[in-house]
C-alpha cells in the first residue's frame, strides 16, 4: 500500500517539495506518494481534515502554516514554539500531530552542510515575521554568545526577545542601531522577494570571516547574497539547503528514516541551473 502525503499551499504549483520527497523515496526505497494541493484560502481546516481521512502527512506552506498549528490535535516542543506548523503527521489513532522542521532545516544547514560553529557566536537575525519565530529555538539551542533579532518594526523584535528570552541571550534591535561584525548574519524578512534590502551597515560584516545566509534563494544570487559578496563577506549562502533540510527533517517526523540530503541538494542545483 502506497502512503499518502501532500504540501498545502496557496499558490503552490511551482513547489519543488513533491520532487524532493519523490528523490528521499526513491533513495531510501519508501513507498509513498508525494503531490502538492492547492488549499482554499477561506477553507484550509476542512480541506486538510478530508485529505487526512486517507492522507498520512503533510507539508505546510504559505499562507496556511499559522492555521496548521490551529488545526493540530499534538504539537511538539518546537512546533508549539514556532506557533506555526509545516509538518503535520496523522498518528495510529487519527489525532493530527504538528511539527516545524523549517528551524532545523536551517540549524542542519548551517552546521552540518557548511560547517558553521554556531556555539558561541555573535548572530544577527534580520526580520521578525514567522520565518524568525520558527528559527529561534532551534538556533538558541547552539549556545551561541548573542543572538540579535533586528526589524524594522522594533516592537515585534522587541516581543520575540522576551517570548524566548528564556531559551538564551536573545536581544532586539533597529537596523540602524547595529555597527559592529556579526560572525553570522541571517536574512530572514520577506524584503529580499522583492529585491530588497533591509538598510544594514557594511560594517556587519567582518571581511573574510563573517557567514552570510539568505533564506531565499533563486537561480540567481539573491539580492542578500550579492551585498555580502560585494562586501567581502566569507561566505553567502542562499537558502536552498535549508529547503532541502527541512524537507529531510519531515521526512524523518513521517518515516523514521532520515535521507541523504546531499544528492538531492546537487540534483535541485542542477535542475536550477538548467531552468
Ligand atoms: P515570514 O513568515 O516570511 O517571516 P512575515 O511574517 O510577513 O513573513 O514577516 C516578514 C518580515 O520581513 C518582517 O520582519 C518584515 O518587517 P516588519 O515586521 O517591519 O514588517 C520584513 N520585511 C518585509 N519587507 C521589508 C522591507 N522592504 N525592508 C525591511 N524589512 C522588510
Amino acid at each position: 500500500m502506497t502512503d499518502h502525503y501532500v504540501v498545502f499551499g496557496n499558490p503552490i504549483a511551482h513547489s519543488k517539495s513533491p520532487l524532493i520527497h519523490r528523490l528521499f523515496a526513491e533513495q531510501t526505497g519508501e513507498s509513498l506518494d508525494y503531490q502538492t494541493a492547492l488549499a482554499p484560502l477561506d477553507n484550509f481546516p476542512a480541506f486538510a481534515r478530508q485529505f487526512f481521512v486517507t492522507g498520512r502527512g503533510a507539508n505546510v506552506t504559505v499562507p496556511f502554516k499559522e492555521e496548521a498549528y490551529r488545526l493540530a490535535d499534538q504539537l511538539t516542543e518546537r512546533g508549539r514554539r514556532a506557533g506555526a506548523v509545516n509538518t503535520l503527521a496523522r498518528q495510529a489513532d487519527g489525532s493530527l500531530l504538528g511539527d516545524n522542521t523549517d528551524g532545523a532545516g536551517l540549524v542542519r544547514d548551517l552546521t552540518v552542510n557548511h560547517g558553521v560553529e554556531l556555539k558561541d557566536k555573535r548572530i544577527l537575525l534580520l526580520g521578525a515575521g514567522g520565518a524568525v519565530r520558527g528559527a529561534l529555538a532551534p538556533l538558541l539551542a547552539e549556545e551561541p554568545y548573542v543572538l540579535v533579532i533586528a526589524n524594522r518594526t522594533v516592537e515585534k523584535a522587541e516581543q520575540l526577545a522576551k517570548e524566548f528570552a528564556e531559551l538564551g541571550p536573545v536581544l532586539p534591535a533597529g537596523y540602524d542601531w547595529l555597527e559592529e561584525p556579526f560572525d553570522v548574519i541571517i536574512n530572514a524578512t520577506s524584503a529580499s522577494l522583492a529585491g530588497e534590502l533591509p538598510p544594514i551597515a557594511p560594517s556587519l560584516i567582518q571581511p573574510g570571516e563573517t557567514f552570510c545566509y539568505d533564506m531565499m534563494y533563486g537561480k540567481e544570487p539573491t539580492a542578500f547574497c550579492r551585498w555580502a559578496t560585494e562586501h567581502q563577506a566569507g561566505q553567502a549562502v542562499d537558502g536552498l539547503g535549508m529547503l532541502v533540510e527541512q524537507a529531510a527533517e519531515a521526512f524523518y517526523v513521517w518515516r523514521g528514516v532520515r535521507p541523504n540530503s546531499a544528492p538531492v541538494l546537487a540534483e535541485l542545483r542542477r535542475l536550477m541551473a538548467q531552468s
